[in-house]
Parts: C-alpha cells; structure tokens; sequence
C-alpha cells in the first residue's frame, strides 16, 4: 500500500472514531463537545474521503447507516434468550405486597436494593454485537422470535454500530443488548403534521409511529424518523461479567448505549412507592412517553434465586398509574390554522385533572370525527390522558344535553375570513389564502431557507424581524433598510449590511424559485420549473386555462385546479404584483439553465418500471433538480430508484450499500413540499 493510502486510511480511522465520540456526547451524555456545524464538516470530510476511495469504507462507518432494503421482507430471527413480559402493579399496597413477597423469598434480612427506570412505551428491540460491532437487531416478536430490522436499526443514530472502545481491553465476544426505541414527542408531533399535510392518516399515538417505523421496507423512510432507544437491560453476554442491574446501566453506556438518565437505585420500599407516585406527573415535561416505571430487584444473584412465574419474572414490576379518564365539561370548539392552512379543531375544556395533570383542552381531530363521535359543545365529555401525553376527547360522556347541536367546521377561516376548502378524498379542511397570516412566517421561511436560498439571513432573523412587526409579508423584507436591519438585536453594521445585500441580490433569482417560494399548493420544485419553462411569464401563466395546465408532466386536475385558483384569488394577484414591483423575476430569463437546485452534486440511477413516470420523465425531473442521471451503480451513486422488475442494478446498490428508493420515496423527493 502507498503512504498516501495508509494516510487515507488513518485519517478515515481518526474521523470514525471522532464522529463515533461526538455521536456519544450528544446522544447518550446529552453533552455537545462541538456545535452541529462542526459535527457535519468531520461528516462531510469522511464522507468525501470514502467517495474518493470507496475501497475504505467499512459497514461500521457512520456514513453507512442507511443501507439498502431486504430483498424479500424481514427475516425471523429466533432471540438468544426470551424476551419476557412485565406484571402490573397499580397502587402503592400492590407494590408493598410484591416487596414483602421477594424478601420472604431471599430471606428476611437480606438487604434488597431496586433500580427504577422509566417504563418507555415504545418498541423492544434486541440488539446483537459481536465483538463490539452491531451484527443484528429485531423486534420483539412473540418474545421468542422477532424480524430482523438491522437495517432499519442500523438508522438510528443513537445505536451505534460499534461499541465505544475501553483502553485496551476487547469488547465483549457476544453481548445482547435490549432497549426500547420509541418517537421523541416533538419528533412524532411533526412527523403527524406532515401526514395530516400529506393527506394521509396521523399515527394514533407514538408507540404506534416507532413500531411502525421499525417495519419500515426502506430503510430511507426510517432514517426520516427522528427515532431514539433507551437501552435498558442484556440478554445474553459472553466474555465480560456483570452482578447487577445498576452496574449493567453503566457498563451499557460507557459503551456508548444510550440508557435512561432518570434511573434510580433505592434501598427502600417506601422510597421506592413515593417515587412512582410522584413520576406521574413529572411524566407530562419527559419529552417521550412512559407508560409506568419498572423495578427491578438490583442484584442478578437475588434475580436468579427469585425466578420467574408464567414467563414474567417475580423480581420485576411494572408500576402503572391509575386510569387516565375523566369527565368534564366541553366549553367551546375552537379552530386553529396549521401553517400549510389545515384547520384544526380543538376543545376548550373545564379544567379536570387526569392522568396527573390538569388538563383544559384537547384535541380533535376532524369534522367527521367529531361528528362522528357526536361531540357537542356544551356537553359532559371524557377526557383521556392514556398512553398519549396529549389528551383526547373520546365522547360525549352520557346523553346530550339540552339545546346543544352538531358541530359545523366554520364556513370561513378565523383568521382571514377565506372561504376554507375540503379538497376531495380528504378529511381535514384546510384555508386555502396562501397569504392567510397563519402561513405567513412558515412562507418567510421557506422563502429565504429554501426557495430562494438567501445567504446571511437565517431563520433567527425572520423570527425578530417578525416579532418586531418589521416584515409579516414577501414584500415587506424587500422594503427592508439596512438601517433598520442594523437596529435588530444581535445585528452590527456589517452583518446588516450583508443581509440586506443578500435580500437584493435575491432579487436576481429565476421566476422558477419565485414561483416554488410562492406556496402555492403542490407546487414543489418541479413543478415550478416546468410552470415557469413553459408560461415563461407569470402573466401568461395567470391567463392559463385548465386544459393548457395540464399539458405539463406531472399536473393532473386536481393540481391544475389548485394553481388555478391560487392565481384567481386577488390577494394573490396583489402579492404578485408588489413582488413584481419590488424588482423579482416574473419572466423566465435565458440563462435558466436546468444546472443548480437542491440535488446538485447527486447522482441517480432509475431500474425497472415506474408507474407514475417514463424513464425520460423521471430523468428530466431529476436533473431539472441538478442530479446527475446515470446508468450503472457505483458508490459514488447517491440512490438507486428501483421500479417494478428490477434488473441487476437494485442487486449491485444492495451490495454496495447504494441506498435504494421505491417510487413512493422518488416522489416524495421530487416534490417535498406537495
Ligand atoms: S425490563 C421481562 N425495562 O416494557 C421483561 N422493560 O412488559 C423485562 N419496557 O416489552 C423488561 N421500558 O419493552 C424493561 N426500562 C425498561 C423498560 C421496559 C420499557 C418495555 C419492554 C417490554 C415491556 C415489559
């Protein structure tokens, strides 16, 4: 080998290993050493040195994490040892009972420590290492046999696919960690916006959406997923000792496993009781759901001699808490505008307390739910406050009472009066005033972050500039001063001066990004190019009739219908015009040359048949986005998309890590936004 391939070689090593410790700090000792940016330049410079030198990457680097689909589903694995089950306590004599019970089977003066954990309701997996390096992960199953979802695991980048060295000793021979991954609160509260937006069916609750997202075919899809796992116990380990349950939580996360920081050992039952108590209501501000808190005897010695009954074992407890229900008064349904115009019902409640909370609204989720379930305002109501830390109105809660009547999703959004829409096939109404003030910061946004891409003002600065009332609109952050962006907080003289040069010099950006940055509905990049390719001009595309939009690819009528009555709505035509005037591009220049967009730098292959699109359709599409399309699979292809009757292409990407899209993943990067 050649110096310079051993250098390669080392500084490829030296990254991993950097990238693996950041990983640790940030995700299992919640504890960044170094701000993300930092984090993704060491990304990106292993990633550039493995493209440039495909024959060093190893399938333990961080840059392999999404790898291809299995070829035929998820294989059955048998688990090493059982995966058991928990029983149930629900009251603090329950849990005395048990306690009384393991000391009359140790011996009444054996000391009998217990560590408590977070019951997580989310998905057990089991994890495999050999030697340190992750060989497999699987579901649960029926707790004898699980599937094999090592690839989707494998995307979770608090798992990390090589245990943390320790100094020179070896990693264990074999070691069978078990977790639960669960969907972060936030995370699952975003990832449902985006399937109500999508038109689709939220997830019933975030035990669902990790389950789900574990048994996930392609392996993409779930790296989306903001997942994360607490790892909370072993099943079989070879080459390393280990004598307690507390001991086995630290050996875990020196490795580099994530393990729950609110776990606690305590000596005393009394304690143990309070403490489980007092979790209920610490358990709203978690961040994650939990649906009790386990116990477990700490020592493996005492776990041992006490076994286990019926498969569930005797020195463990589930402390769940009483039932979540209540009954109260709906006082009012109110509707709340999403930032893509989805209108969301929600009740306005009399205060109750539930679930160790006190709860004074709730969600619901559409008009025919409500009308469905017939709830009225008005009305007694259960409230439920279950597995879900949002709380739910589940029905009226006995006969309704006098003078109330069904519900009626208004006729006109609250905020701007537009007459709102239920596009066919969907259940959610949405406002369909592009300028409608719900929208207006997610359309800033999206216009300076992504559409237009405009350099020195971020996200941060719209939000002040909002706040301050200084710019609500497009138009009002092109009549923005340099003075003025200089009197903003955390702005000097030259980094307001720079802004303000960026804001007009984005003035100089082709009609396709003005029209992407537009929102108008399911106008994402594509589309936009092929509006503004084939108008020319926004005055010609407002003259457009239905037909004449649907002569481009990709638009049907119900997209042909939406564009139009964008365009239709004076409010937009006022939008259009003061941009116009401001100095934006209306008109498709010449030099719009299908180079630059958001997949500059990527490489595709398209194998087999799509359904929706012609190879060539697919290819323009792709490179009217800025990706290369090519022929055969190599590493430095970004994606291979795979149709029906695959050739030999999807088989090569498989073999070599190449990530691979179905056509429902093609079309979702082609138009993120529709
Ligand atoms: S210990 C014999 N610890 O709860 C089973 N389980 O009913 C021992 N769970 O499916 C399991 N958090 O996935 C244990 N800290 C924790 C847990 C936990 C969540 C889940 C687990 C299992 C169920 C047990």
């Amino acid at each position: 080998m050649s110096s310079e391939a051993v250098s390669t070689e080392r500084r490829a090593a030296e990254l991993r290993r950097l990238i693996e410790h950041h990983n640790y700090r940030y995700h299992v000792l919640d504890d960044p050493e170094i701000p993300d940016v930092a984090y993704d330049v060491l990304f990106d410079e292993l990633r550039s040195l493995e493209e440039a030198h495909p024959e060093i990457v190893s399938a333990d680097s961080p840059t392999q994490r999404v790898g291809a689909p299995p070829a035929e589903g998820f294989r059955k694995v048998d688990h090493h040892s059982p995966m058991g089950s928990l029983e149930k306590v629900t009251t603090r004599e329950a849990l005395e009972r048990w306690a009384d019970d393991v000391r009359k089977r140790l011996g009444t003066d054996e000391p009998v420590a217990y560590v408590l954990e977070p019951k997580i309701d989310g998905s057990a997996v089991s994890l495999v290492y050999e030697r340190g390096t992750l060989v497999r992960g699987a579901t649960r199953g029926d707790g004898e046999r699980g599937e094999d979802v090592t690839v989707n695991l494998r995307t979770i980048e608090a798992i990390p696919l090589r245990m943390l060295d320790q100094g020179s000793a070896a990693p264990p021979a074999l070691v069978e960690v078990r977790g639960e991954v669960y969907f972060p609160l936030d995370g699952f509260a975003r990832f449902n916006d985006a399937q109500v937006a999508a038109g689709r069916k939220p997830a019933p609750n975030a035990r669902n959406a990790a389950a789900g997202s574990l048994r996930q075919l392609n392996p993409a899809v779930t790296a989306e997923r903001p997942l994360s796992i607490f790892a909370y116990g072993i099943g079989v380990l070879e080459g390393a000792e280990l004598a307690t349950q507390w001991e086995t939580l630290e050996w875990l996360r020196a490795r580099g496993l994530r393990t729950n920081p609110s776990a606690e050992r305590l000596e005393a039952i009394a304690a143990v009781a309070d403490t489980c108590v007092a979790w209920e209501s610490r358990r709203a501000d978690l961040g994650y759901e939990i649906d009790g808190i386990v116990i477990k005897v700490d020592s493996f010695d005492q776990q041992r001699r006490l076994g286990s009954l019926h498969g569930r074992p005797r020195f463990a407890r589930a402390f769940k808490w009483a039932p979540t229900s209540a009954v109260t008064r709906l006082l009012k349904i109110h509707v709340r505008v999403g930032r893509t115009g989805v209108l969301n019902p929600l009740a306005e409640l009399e205060p109750v307390h539930v679930g160790g909370v006190t709860v004074s609204s709730a969600t619901l989720h559409n008009e025919d739910d409500i009308r469905r379930k017939d709830i009225r305002e008005g009305d007694l109501v259960i409230v439920q406050r279950a597995g879900d830390v949002i709380p739910q109105v589940v029905g009226p809660a006995g006969e309704h009472e006098s003078g109330t009547k069904p519900w009626r999703m208004p006729r006109r959004c609250p905020l701007c009066k537009a007459q709102v829409v239920r596009p066919d096939g969907e259940v959610m109404h949405r406002c369909p005033n592009r300028a409608c003030p719900s929208r207006g910061l997610e359309t800033l946004y999206h216009w300076v972050g992504s559409a237009l891409d405009i350099e020195n003002v971020g996200a941060n600065t719209i939000k002040k500039l909002w706040d301050e009332g200084m710019v609500r609109s497009l138009p009002d952050l092109y009549r923005l001063t340099a003075g003025q962006l200089a009197e903003l907080d955390g702005f000097a003289e030259i980094s307001a001066t720079r802004a303000f040069a960026s804001i007009q010099q984005s003035k100089e950006q082709p009609f396709s990004r003005v029209l992407f940055g537009l929102n108008i509905p399911k106008v994402g990049w594509v589309i936009a190019r092929s509006l503004a390719l084939h108008f020319g001009t926004v005055d010609a595309l407002m003259r457009a009739s239905l037909e004449q939009l649907e002569e481009i690819d990709g638009i049907g009528p119900d997209r042909a219908e939406l564009i139009a009555e964008w365009f239709a709505d004076g409010e937009n035509r006022v939008l259009v015009d003061e941009l116009r005037a401001l100095g934006l591009q209306f008109a498709t220049a010449q030099y719009e040359q299908p180079s630059a967009g958001p997949l500059s730098g990527s490489q595709y292959v398209i194998t087999g048949t799509l359904q929706a699109w012609s190879r060539e359709q697919a290819k323009a599409a792709l490179e009217a986005l800025g990706a290369k399309v090519t022929g055969s699979v190599s590493k430095r292809t970004t994606a291979v998309i795979v149709g029906e009757s695959p050739g030999s292409k999807a088989a090569k990407a498989d073999e070599l890590g190449v990530p691979v899209l179905a056509e429902a993943d093609f079309a979702r990067l082609l138009e993120p936004d529709a």
